[in-house]
C-alpha cells in the first residue's frame, strides 16, 4: 500500500503567496472591470537588464552551432561564473571565499528549501517570526515539528522580531543547533549591524551551530555601514552557508539563477561525535539531484558582473528603492509606523488591524494587494508587506488609491 509522508499533513493548506493568488483570483472573477495592482509577492517587473539580454542572445547563439554547443554542464556551476562572483561579491569586500565554494543553482527559494536535508531530523531549528515561510514548510515536511498549534509549529524555536527589538531577534535563550537569519528581512526589510550579526556566529561557535544566512536582497543595501555578506564577520567561514539570488539583483525570478556559498571550513557532526565537513555533504546531494542552471542563463548573470552590468544593475536597484521610499512615504503621511524601504525593497506597515482584514480592505477598496504580516508569523500580525517590485506609475496610481480608501 502506497503511504504517504505524513508529515505534509501538518501544514497550512496552501503555500502562503499561492493562497493570496487564489484569494485575488477570486476577487478578480468577481470583479472583472477592477483594476488589480500587484504589490504582493516580491516578483519583479522591469527588463532584464541589457548587458544580460546581449549575454543571453551571444550563448543562445553558441548552442546553435555544433563547434560550440555545450550539453551538461558542471553540477556546481560554470567556473566563469562561480570565479566572478568569488571575486566581486566577496573577494573584493574582504571576504574569504573561494570559487569552488559557490554552488549555481535555480534559485535561493529551492536552496533554503532543500538545504535542510543534509542535516539531522532531531535537530533543534531556529526561525525567526515573521518568517519567509519556506524555512518553516520545508522542516515541517522533514518531520522536525510537531503540529501547528496557536500559529506556530511545536518543535521550532521561534525568535521573535518585532518593533521593540528593531526586527533582529535576540540570541534563543535555549541551545539550537540550525538558525535562519535573513538580511535585509523578507518580510520586514530591516537590517542587521556588523555588531548584532557577530553576535550570531559568536553563539554559533558556542553552540557548534550553524547559520543558514539568506543575502537575497544585499544589492538594495546603500548604507555602506551594514554588512554585504555574513563572511565579512570574522569566524564565519566555520559557521555559516550563504544564499544569494539574481532574482531581485537583476530580474531573474523567472530567468532563475542562484547561488549558495559552503565555506570548505563549516563543520557539523555525526551522532557519535565524527566531524564531517558540510561542504562534502551539499557537493554529493548537488551533484545528484540537480544538474545547474543552462548555460545561456549562467552567461547572463556573469554579464551582470561587466561594468555595463554593474551599471545597469544598480539602476534597476535603485528605481525599486525609489518606489520604495514613495510608498513608505505615502503610508507615513497616513499616520501609519513603517519599517523597511531604504535597504529593502519590502515595507513593513503597522496595520493597526487584523492582517488579512487589512488585505481585503486594500485589495477591495483600493485594488491593491499586500502580502498580511500574519501569513509569516504571528508576530506578523497587525502588519502588512508591501513589494516595491513595480512600475513607479503603478506604485503612484495604487498609493493614491489607498490614501482615499483610509481617509
Ligand atoms: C516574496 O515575495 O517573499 C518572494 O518573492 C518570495 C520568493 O522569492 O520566493
Amino acid at each position: 500500500m502506497i503511504r504517504i509522508n505524513e508529515n505534509y499533513l501538518k501544514l497550512q493548506s496552501s503555500y502562503l503567496f499561492a493562497h493570496i493568488a487564489k484569494r485575488v483570483e477570486a476577487f478578480q472573477a468577481q470583479h472583472p472591470d477592477r483594476e488589480i495592482i500587484r504589490m504582493g509577492i516580491g516578483d519583479v517587473t522591469r527588463a532584464l537588464p541589457a548587458a544580460c539580454i546581449d549575454a543571453l542572445h551571444k550563448a543562445t547563439d553558441e548552442l546553435a552551432q555544433d563547434s560550440s554547443f555545450r550539453g551538461y554542464g558542471p553540477e556546481q556551476g560554470y567556473a566563469f561564473l562561480r570565479e566572478k562572483i568569488a571575486q566581486h561579491d566577496f573577494q573584493d569586500r574582504g571576504a574569504s571565499i573561494a570559487a569552488d565554494e559557490i554552488f549555481v543553482s535555480d534559485g535561493a527559494k529551492c536552496d533554503t528549501g532543500n538545504i535542510q536535508e543534509i542535516f539531522a531530523t532531531d535537530i533543534r531549528v531556529a526561525v525567526p517570526d515573521p518568517v519567509y515561510p519556506v524555512y518553516v514548510d520545508t522542516n515541517v515536511m522533514a518531520g522536525r515539528t510537531g503540529t501547528f498549534q496557536d500559529g506556530r509549529y511545536e518543535g521550532l524555536v521561534y525568535l521573535d522580531c518585532t518593533e521593540a527589538n528593531g526586527y533582529v531577534p535576540a540570541l534563543p535563550q535555549e541551545p539550537v543547533d540550525l538558525i535562519y537569519l535573513c538580511f535585509p528581512n523578507n518580510p520586514t526589510g530591516a537590517t542587521i549591524t556588523h555588531a548584532q550579526l557577530g553576535q550570531w556566529v559568536r553563539y554559533a561557535h558556542e553552540h557548534k551551530a550553524l547559520i543558514l544566512y539568506d543575502a537575497a536582497y544585499e544589492a538594495f543595501i546603500r548604507d555602506e555601514s551594514l554588512p554585504r555578506t555574513i563572511y565579512e564577520i570574522d569566524g564565519a567561514r566555520n559557521v555559516a552557508i550563504e544564499f544569494r539570488s539574481f532574482s531581485k539583483t537583476a530580474g531573474f525570478t523567472g530567468t532563475r539563477c542562484a547561488f549558495t556559498v559552503v565555506p570548505k571550513s563549516c563543520k557539523a557532526h555525526t551522532a557519535d561525535g565524527q566531524v564531517i565537513t558540510v561542504y562534502d555533504l551539499w557537493n554529493r546531494r548537488h551533484t545528484t539531484k540537480f544538474n545547474s542552471v543552462s548555460y545561456p542563463v549562467q552567461r547572463a548573470a556573469e554579464a551582470v558582473y561587466s561594468p555595463e552590468g554593474q551599471a545597469q544593475v544598480r539602476e534597476l536597484t535603485d528605481y525599486y528603492l525609489n518606489n520604495a521610499a514613495f510608498i513608505r512615504q505615502a503610508f507615513t503621511d497616513l499616520g501609519y509606523p513603517c519599517v523597511g524601504g531604504d535597504n529593502s525593497p519590502y515595507i513593513w506597515i503597522n496595520g493597526r488591524r487584523d492582517s488579512w482584514a487589512f488585505f481585503d480592505l486594500l485589495l477591495e477598496k483600493a485594488g491593491v494587494v499586500c502580502t498580511p504580516g500574519a501569513g509569516f508569523g504571528t508576530c506578523g500580525q497587525g502588519y502588512i508587506r508591501l513589494s516595491a517590485f513595480n512600475s513607479f506609475a503603478n506604485v503612484q496610481k495604487a498609493m493614491n488609491l489607498i490614501q482615499t480608501a483610509l481617509t
